[in-house]
């Protein structure tokens, strides 16, 4: 049975371009992988009391079930003031608990960060690296994977230009195979 990688875009935009790198990758999958983007966007903001008095909407079981349900995970994050943007933490925190059941534990991850700016969202990518330590999930540290000028990647349809960064992140990709399958217990 192939092995199912989620696929979490750290942004609601419509065009969001973390979104539009996310969907690239889903041409990169291998034999024996499925790629699957993961939707973010029905996650209410984590209150602890729906875990502690039973009372878990909807959406929060639906996604931590979709997660349960994945080998690996691959976060494009892009970055929302030096950091990781709510949305992205608001679905691990979701996804953590409750304590003791945590949908991330011992599947191996790796970060893509991207921006428009130079600095290519380096703060997003490493305070996500802090808690993707806590979550016990083994984390690709090469190649690191900082995408810069995301907006000049993509034509008018939203399809990733040929060229070095597209390339680059398709080595990246396998990269992360070798990765799974090193780590995936
Ligand atoms: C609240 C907010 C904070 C931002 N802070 C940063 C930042 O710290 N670093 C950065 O490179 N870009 C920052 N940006 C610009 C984002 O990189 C840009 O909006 C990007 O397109 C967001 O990702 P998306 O296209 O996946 O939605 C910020 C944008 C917003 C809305």
């Amino acid at each position: 049975m192939s092995k199912v990688i989620g696929i979490l875009a750290g942004s609601l935009r419509k065009e969001s371009f973390s979104k539009k790198v996310g969907k690239t990758l889903l041409d990169f999958a291998p034999e024996g992988f499925k790629f699957k983007l993961i939707d973010l966007s029905e996650i209410p903001l984590y209150n602890q009391d729906f875990d502690d008095h039973n009372e878990v909407p909807d959406a929060v079981t639906k996604f931590r079930t979709e997660m349960a349900n994945v080998d690996g995970v691959i976060f494009v994050t892009p970055e929302y003031n030096r950091s990781v943007p709510a949305v992205l933490k608001n679905a691990i925190d979701v996804g953590s608990r409750p304590y003791g059941k945590s949908v991330w534990d011992k599947k191996p991850a790796a970060i893509f960060s991207n921006s428009p700016g130079n600095l290519s969202a380096f703060g997003a990518n490493h305070h996500l690296r802090q808690s993707l330590v806590f979550l016990n999930m083994p984390t690709m540290q090469q190649p690191e994977v900082y995408i810069a000028h995301v907006n000049d990647l993509f034509d008018e349809e939203g399809n990733m230009k040929e060229g070095g960064t597209k390339d680059f992140i398709k080595k990246a990709v396998e990269s992360y195979i070798v990765w799974f399958n090193k780590n995936a217990e």
